[in-house]
């Protein structure tokens, strides 16, 4: 008997990774993915618990739910309303207290035993447990669903930044083996990935145990491994980076590697030296800033994109001119920027000195403009010349497909279907807000233009 699933998912990738993975768990017992929630017989919210507003908004969609559930039983139709992710392993307790239809509370690390709660009678039912990294023995081996996929290496952090629930709603750091990350990247690239990003909370603090047991492969001596081992594996990522553990294996892997794409995401938080040390995020806005340098050295064409909290609680105007300092001296490709969230059991939350909710509104204006404007000015160089793109998707008019460049920007192209997954030369000829437009190089054999394995993987210049 078919039945039909419907998962939505808040938050970082790690959370879209163990959501695909869910639905792998599921499909050999009958669960097919919908698109709509108002018929399925499973609901599964992937949660996010970093900040106020994500768990605000699992409440509310919670909410939303339980008239469709409601509406299902009037008609004797069973749902079963599961909730998995960060804000399920922080607030497991709290969820069946305060929404009681829901059927199932999941924690980070024990997704994987849906299907045999699900055929249980008892179904009002949480597992909050905590055996950090022990997951992947029980996931099946991963199939690629789409042509640049997520392979999570490291999980959890041993950080500690004063603002963040990560090393509580995660864990600490575990790393995966490294033959376990080996066989989930050929069998990914077997079924069709072509691009591979790599998934940590940390992880440059990667340490998995080397195939033969004998040591350990840190990540720069995983990538290089990845790259020249798996063939037709074009295109390698990896997310997050702390700029504490950036090591030498790094910057050759970014100098010597072609296949590994020249962006990095570093996250810096603040330009305040004051401030970093309130964050304990360990390093200086200078030892950052010559860290970007050494990094440029080894990669010359290499683009950063980074993180910013704004407000955090004792931040000055000065303080915040110093972050603002900072963007002007890296000049980023792109930037995630938020107000400082307080969150329960975190040393900052209890901070005396917070920042004014309108203070923090007008800082973060203040400074997505200068890095709206630094996105824009990066996207501009790339007017008018051809760029290697991967076309992950259709696009939402007709004949058109979307992929993402070596910077991670969109890409739009009229193209046909057949060129889906394929990595193609465009030449940029229009910057939008959001995205690129390209055209074939060679508009009249546009199959002419499509990168072999050895163009897939050339650098660009910048
Ligand atoms: N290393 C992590 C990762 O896997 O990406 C970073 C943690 S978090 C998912 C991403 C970003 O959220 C952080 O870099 C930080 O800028 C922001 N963040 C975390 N806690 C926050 C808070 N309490 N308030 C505002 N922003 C926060
Ligand atoms: Fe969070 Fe800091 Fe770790 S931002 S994920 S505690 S490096």
């Amino acid at each position: 008997m078919t039945r039909k699933l419907y998962v939505k998912t808040y938050g970082c990738q790690m959370n879209v990774y163990d959501s695909t993975r869910i639905i792998d768990i599921l499909a050999p017992f009958g669960f097919i993915e919908s698109d709509k929630p108002d018929d399925a017989d499973m609901i599964i919210l992937t949660t996010c618990y970093i900040r106020e507003k994500a768990a605000e908004k699992m409440f509310s969609e919670l909410g939303r739910l339980r008239s469709f559930k409601e509406t299902r039983k009037a008609t004797g139709k069973e749902t079963i309303l599961v909730v998995i992710g960060c804000a399920a392993q922080a607030q497991g307790i709290e969820i069946l207290e305060r929404a009681p239809y829901v059927d199932i509370v999941l924690g980070t690390q024990n997704y994987y035993r849906l299907p045999e709660i699900v055929m249980s009678p008892k179904r009002h039912f949480s597992d909050l447990d905590f055996p950090s990294g022990d997951k992947f023995n029980h996931i099946p081996p991963p199939t690629a669903n789409g042509v640049a996929v997520f392979l999570p290496v490291q999980e959890g952090c041993d950080k500690f930044c004063t603002f963040c629930v990560v090393p509580y709603t995660r864990g600490t750091e575990s790393s995966r083996p490294a033959a376990a990350v080996l066989a989930d990247a050929r069998r990914l690239v077997a079924t069709g990935a072509k691009e591979i990003i790599l998934l940590g909370h940390n992880i440059n603090t990667y340490r998995g145990i080397s195939p033969d047991g004998t040591g350990y492969w840190g990540l720069g001596h995983l990538l290089e491994v990845l790259a020249a081992e798996i063939e037709n594996l074009y295109r390698l990522r990896f997310l997050t980076s702390h700029p504490c553990h950036v090591d030498e294996s790094l910057m050759k892997a970014f100098r010597d590697l072609p296949g590994l794409m020249p962006y990095l995401h570093l996250p810096v938080q603040s330009g305040s030296d004051r401030i970093l040390t309130a964050m304990n995020r360990g390093h200086t806005a200078a030892d950052y800033c010559r860290l970007v340098e050494r990094l440029r050295q080894a990669c010359p064409t290499l683009a950063l994109s980074s993180d910013f909290i704004v407000g955090f609680p004792g931040e000055t105007e000065a303080d915040f001119r110093a972050t603002l300092d900072l963007v002007h001296n890296i000049g980023y490709a792109q930037a995630y920027s938020f107000k400082f969230s307080p969150r329960p059991g975190t040393p900052a939350a209890q901070a005396p000195d917070q920042v004014p909710e309108r203070v923090k509104s007008d800082r973060l204006v203040r400074l997505q403009r200068i890095l709206s404007a630094q996105q824009k000015r990066f996207n501009t160089t790339f007017l008018g010349r051809d760029v290697p793109v991967l076309l992950d998707r259709k696009g939402t008019l007709a004949g058109q497909l979307i992929g993402r460049s070596p910077y991670m920007q969109v890409v739009t192209v009229k193209a046909q279907e057949n060129l889906l997954g394929k990595i193609v030369n465009l030449r940029i000829d229009r910057i939008r807000s959001n995205s690129l437009d390209g055209t074939f190089v060679d508009s009249a054999n546009p199959a002419y233009t499509v990168y072999d394995e050895q163009c897939g993987q050339r650098r660009l210049q910048v």
